[in-house]
């Protein structure tokens, strides 16, 4: 959000430093993910995941509302989405592995939203051809995950918009632009598509509920840097009639070269899911660590988990297992478990997990027609 000296910065379009997910809670206004709360959730749920127990999955908006509601019989639906501006990389899948697993529970719709239209406006570089290109093939990420196929439906805006742009246009006459500017940094001289683009993102947030004349409860599972969105969206909602959407927030999993989120833009700081084992195994021995300098002073003072990308790794995605993960952590400070063993191990997992990725990711090409939402279809 801003800078100052502990240097962060946490906007939609771009995330820069170590963030301090505490002063996020207080500057965003969120609402940490309490005990309570998360005993409720997997009470309702019927079980427990890793993001949610590890809370990575830390904050939320009216996330206790959404389960009085469905307490009540009122169900909500999912949305999230995805900017294709690049390849898919394991950061970009947390939310989704979360939003899988709500889905399985609560046995919900899903609206994924592929935002071709806003990595065109927001990044020079990008054409709309390539937009739409990678919107597609992260579409195989996003199935390959195992989506309810009567459930979920993808889209691009560019393809939806003739459903999007009725609701968009009502989100888009009770947002001012001096309240883009507060919220986005905009300037003079930003692209006008830029300015009209987050009535386009809060589209979805109130599609259930247009579609069927009805309200429906959302709840958005996403990364914390897409809140801003959402916060201009429930200001707006009341005033067009619709339930604010509920928000659900991850963490970043960090760059493999420390500090800040993971970035598509730096091809050695992420691990992309097309990538190869060669690619992956040079990728983890480069990454940095918490480790010591040489090995003796690592045995003697032992490593710091607590800023080391291969051990986030591990916690976001890679161990299952709660006391194999608080094992690794303490033989790590104890100088007992050196980067060497432990990012070998890694590797052998992240390889593992993309051989079976990359195979369900090749079968979804069959699948996609069903998973794309277009013209005026509904679901
Ligand atoms: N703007 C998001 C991005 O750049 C994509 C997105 C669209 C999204 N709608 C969303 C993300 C809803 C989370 C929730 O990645």
């Amino acid at each position: 959000m801003r800078e100052d000296s502990n240097e962060f910065l946490v906007t939609p379009w771009e995330v820069r430093g170590k963030v301090d997910y505490a002063r996020l809670v207080a500057e965003f206004g969120l609402t940490p993910l309490n005990q309570e709360l998360y005993k409720r959730l997997t009470e309702l749920a019927g079980g427990t995941h890793k993001l949610l127990r590890r809370r990575i999955f830390f904050a939320h908006r009216d996330l206790d509302w959404i389960l009085d509601k469905y307490e009540q019989g009122e169900k909500f639906y999912l949305y999230t989405g995805r900017g294709p501006s690049g390849h898919t990389h394991l950061g970009h899948m947390v939310p989704w592995f979360l939003t899988k697993w709500l889905q399985d529970r609560f046995d919900v719709k899903l609206y994924f939203q592929m935002t071709d239209d806003e990595k065109f406006l927001f990044k020079p570089e990008l054409t709309l051809e390539k937009t739409r290109r990678y919107a597609l093939d992260n579409a195989l990420d996003v199935i390959a995950l195992g989506f309810n196929q009567d459930k979920t439906r993808i889209f691009l805006d560019t393809d939806y918009i003739g459903v999007l742009y009725k609701i968009a246009l009502g989100c888009a006459k009770k947002i001012t632009f001096s309240t883009v500017r507060a919220t986005f940094g905009f300037t003079e001289s930003s692209n006008i598509g830029q300015i009209f683009f987050t009535s386009i993102q809060a589209a979805p947030a109130f599609i259930e509920s247009f579609i069927s004349e009805k309200n429906v409860p959302c709840l958005i599972p996403l990364a914390v840097d897409q809140d801003p969105h959402f916060r201009v969206a429930r200001d707006i909602a009341p005033k067009l009639g619709f339930y604010k959407p509920a928000i659900f927030h991850s963490k970043f999993l960090p760059s493999l070269s420390g500090a800040g989120k993971m970035s598509s833009s730096e091809a050695m700081s992420a691990i992309f899911t097309t990538d190869s084992p060669d690619a992956v195994r040079k990728k983890i021995w480069n990454a940095f660590t918490g480790g010591r300098p040489t090995i003796a002073e690592q045995k003697e003072k032992g490593g710091n988990p607590s800023i080391c990308p291969v051990f986030y790794y591990y916690a976001f995605i890679f161990e299952e297992d709660d006391g194999a993960l608080e094992e690794r952590r303490l033989r790590c400070m104890s100088g007992d478990l050196l980067c060497g063993e432990c990012k070998e191990e890694l590797i052998g997992r992240i390889v593992e997990f993309l051989e079976e990725h990359q195979h369900k990711r090749e079968r979804a090409r069959d699948l996609l027609d069903k998973f794309l939402l277009k013209d005026e279809e509904t679901f």
